[in-house]
């Protein structure tokens, strides 16, 4: 246990299960300006399900959206979003007003650890100000600041916070010690110090840079490889057997972190006079997947005789990836759009999100359970995330809900190729 008092502030799908670890081993407050957030999470609720029940229940967390409970605390993390808008511009909105309220309420003697992907100078350039300002305290003498990324894989229950070593940062020694010291009590894999915070907010934005540059080059590949008239993923599979070859597969690349993530350092790097090239390349070949899968879709509904207009598509898995029901920035709704844009008629289906209209991205999209789909309706069955709720479906299944001739586009092979053609359908895939 810890002597510092901690508060975890933004209790989203990385404070949460933070805030639980913390729980697990001494009281602390969790504080979110979402106040339904915070009613949910008193009731024990998680739901974003990161957090199970019991979990929730059995951690010492005090939920709270008053700012006042911060001052109690020495040791505040901060972990709310960092969007990207319209113009791909970092949105630190949230990181600012986080840093002014937990500024308004600091105490002397306390630690600012950020958690929120950055880029390389947000921490001391813009949140130490804002701490100073809004505290009348002065960072170096009665505060201290560090950051420590966040690396969790929301829906991933095998990599879980406890199990990935922790980068730490701090502006000086001391701090650091102190930061590594306290993520020691919950981190099992072990910490890493880095020389310094600049560091640490780098290290976390290339990580996933880095995985959106080789799912970026995966996607040129299948495309390439379509025109060959070969598979990708047996082509992967051949290349995964030398041992130097990293295993990434092609696929749409939605969400807060893969898909926005390099525009945080792409932003630093232009404002530097540095045109990123190779960065930006990858996230433009990303965000044009959407519009090639659902050129997939058009061209198999054509080859199969089907008119657009009167051809029904059933788009399983609607979130920005699988096994969670987190929808932002999934890239589901832009395939949707340019779907309907051909005239196509459009269902959902993802367990993981409420039956009823879904409010994608400005796209509206009936959301039905896959038992419910009427015999025979469907032309085209489109596999965006392989959930594991989907995992119990045969193809046998598939066939009873669709038209003849049946059409399977599937993204992530949930089904094998094999089988669905020897079954009758047409199939495809990235
Ligand atoms: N989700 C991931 O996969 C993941 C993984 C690693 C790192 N990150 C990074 O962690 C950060 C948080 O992401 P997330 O997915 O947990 O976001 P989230 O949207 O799930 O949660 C953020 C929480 O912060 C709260 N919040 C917003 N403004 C606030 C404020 N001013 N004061 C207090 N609370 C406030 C929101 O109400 C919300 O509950 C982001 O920078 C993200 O890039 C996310």
């Amino acid at each position: 246990m810890s002597t510092r008092n901690i508060c975890v502030v933004g209790l989203g799908y990385v404070g949460l299960p933070l805030a639980v670890a913390f729980g697990n081993k001494q009281h602390i407050v969790g504080f979110d300006i979402n106040s339904k957030r915070i009613s949910a999470l008193k009731a024990g609720a998680d739901e974003t399900h990161e957090v199970s029940d019991a979990e929730l229940a059995a951690s010492d967390i005090e939920f709270t959206d008053n700012p006042e409970l911060i001052a109690h605390c020495d040791f505040i993390v901060v972990a709310v979003p960092t969007p990207v808008d319209h113009s791909k511009t970092p949105d630190l909105t949230a990181v600012r007003s986080a840093t002014a309220i937990v500024g308004r309420n600091l105490s002397k003697g306390a630690i600012v650890v950020y958690e929120s992907t950055v880029y390389p100078g947000v921490t001391e350039d813009i949140c130490i100000p804002i701490l100073e300002q809004e505290s009348g305290l002065k960072h170096g003498v009665d505060f201290k600041v560090g950051y420590s990324p966040e690396r969790i894989n929301p829906g991933d229950k095998e990599h879980t916070i406890d199990k990935i070593v922790k980068v730490v940062s701090g502006a000086d020694g001391e701090s650091l010690e102190v930061i590594a010291a306290v993520y020691g009590e919950i981190i099992l894999a072990g910490i890493h110090r880095a020389p310094n915070i600049k560091t640490a907010e780098a290290a976390k934005v290339i990580e996933n840079i880095q995985r959106d540059l080789n799912i970026a080059l995966m996607n040129e590949l299948a495309i390439i490889f379509e025109k060959v008239g070969i598979e990708t993923r047996k082509v992967i599979e051949a290349a995964c057997t030398k041992w130097n070859f990293n295993r990434y597969f092609p696929g749409l690349v939605g969400g807060h972190c893969i898909g926005v993530d390099p525009y945080y350092l792409t932003h630093l790097a232009l404002h530097l006079g540095i045109h990123p090239k190779v960065i930006l390349a990858g996230r433009d070949t990303n965000d044009g997947m959407s519009k090639y899968v659902a050129e997939k879709v058009l061209k198999e509904l054509i080859k199969a005789g089907k008119a657009p207009k009167e051809a029904h598509v059933l788009v399983m898995g609607l979130t920005f990836k699988e096994n969670v029901p987190d929808m932002r920035n999934s890239r589901a709704f832009d395939v949707i759009r340019i779907l309907r844009e051909y005239t196509i008629n459009v269902t959902g289906c993802d367990p993981l999100l409420h039956y009823g209209t879904v409010e994608g991205e400005a796209v509206r999209v009936k959301n039905v359970p896959f038992d419910s789909i009427l015999d025979g309706t469907v032309d085209c069955v489109l596999v965006i995330n392989a959930h594991n709720v989907f995992k119990s479906i045969t193809l046998d299944d598939l066939k009873r809900k669709m038209k003849t001739p049946p059409i399977l586009v599937d993204l992530k092979s949930m089904f094998s190729k094999e089988s669905a053609l020897r079954e009758g359908f047409s199939y495809n895939n990235l």
